[in-house]
């Protein structure tokens, strides 16, 4: 959370800590009882992944969104677990597709126990996050839920088409990035909203809500690729340069770019991009574009929208902390460092 002790902030850190807490000792729970009889390696490699400082973003979404509409109880934070077991999974996973050696400041489960092992500990992280779905949030709650995945899926496979192609889009990007972030985040507003029994106006502006943050979340984190620090972040930085991901601080300076400027992106983007010294130059020009700014501006518009959706709760003033803690939520993203 952000490092500044203004009263929302202070807020927002101590629901998120209360969350985080329920949420690991229900994910512990259910580890024992899910597990119960299996392979010890299992186990071990879904413990190594799941216990390991992630920000519970994706779940603690869900507890305020429940809330929001009214619902706060047991269930509720089984239901948000699976958005964690969910959004691990895609992390374990996405580390392969990537060849990513650290996350969350340690080895990925990749680096640390194979690929095979990443590939079954993902896939059981998957069956149970949509087991306590179907369970908890129904056959339309699991609907949304295969919707956000499979999209999830295909904007991973748009973004494979567009490594290392310089004529990639503005429109394409932001197709990717909703697809492959924005859905699942969104998702995890809505399934909270509907297990809470929230109208169909409110569900909708809870979506509404998660796909715009979703989407400046991935803005954020494609900034942090570059400008981050590995110690916060616990992920290298220039990954994504160096496996050709034209994200948007590169994307708007090929844009204002012209000229020798323009070629010379273009030529570090189709050479070896391994080198750190390509890396470097490549730096220096997106800065001289201006594009890390220019990015950081429309994460700042994505979230002034994501606020905006949660006019629908104006009058409601039994749930106005919560709808605050979303409000803080949403400038959390903007501001964060890891
Ligand atoms: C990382 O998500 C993956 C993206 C969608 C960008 P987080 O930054 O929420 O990862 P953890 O869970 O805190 O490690
Ligand atoms: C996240 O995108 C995509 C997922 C579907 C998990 P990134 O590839 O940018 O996420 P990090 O940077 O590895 O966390
Ligand atoms: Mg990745
Ligand atoms: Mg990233």
């Amino acid at each position: 959370m952000p490092t500044t002790d203004t009263a929302p902030a202070s807020n927002l850190r101590h629901a998120a800590a209360t969350v985080a807490a329920r949420i690991e000792t229900v994910m512990r729970t259910d580890l024992e009882t899910a597990l119960a009889g299996c392979d010890p390696l299992l186990m071990e490699v879904l413990q190594y992944t799941l216990f390991n400082g992630g920000k519970r973003i994706r779940p603690l979404l869900t507890v305020l969104c429940s809330r929001c509409c009214g619902r706060d109880d047991e269930p509720l934070y089984l239901l948000a677990t699976a958005f964690e077991y969910l959004h691990v999974a895609t992390l374990v996973h996405d580390d392969v597709i990537d060849h990513a050696e650290q996350r969350r400041g340690q080895a990925t489960v990749a680096a640390r126990h194979g690929i095979p092992a990443a590939i079954l500990a993902g896939d059981w992280l998957h069956a149970r996050s949509m087991h306590l779905i179907g369970r908890l949030a129904g056959a339309e709650g699991l609907d949304i839920f295969c919707q956000a995945t499979a999209s999830m899926v295909n904007g991973e496979f748009e973004q494979l088409r567009a490594i290392g192609d310089s004529t990639t889009t503005r429109q394409h990007y932001f197709s990717v990035i909703r697809q492959k972030t924005g859905n699942l985040i969104a998702s995890t507003c809505a399934i909270g909203a509907l297990f809470a029994g929230a109208t169909i106006a409110e569900r909708q502006a809870l979506a509404t809500y998660g796909d715009h943050i979703g989407a400046a979340f991935q803005v954020v984190d494609d900034l942090l690729d570059y400008l981050g620090d590995p110690h916060s972040t616990g992920k290298k930085t220039g990954n994504d340069f160096v496996e050709g991901k034209i994200t948007l601080p590169l994307l708007l300076a090929l844009n204002s770019a012209s000229g020798t400027d323009r070629q010379a992106i273009e030529t570090l983007i189709r050479g070896d991009r391994t080198r750190p010294e390509a890396y470097h130059r490549l730096y220096a020009l997106i800065e001289q574009q201006d594009g890390f700014n220019a990015s950081a501006d429309t994460a700042r518009h994505l979230v002034a929208s994501a606020v905006e959706a949660l006019a629908i709760f104006a009058d409601a003033t039994e749930v106005q902390a919560t709808v605050a803690l979303l409000k803080d939520l949403a400038g959390y993203i903007l501001a964060r460092n890891k």
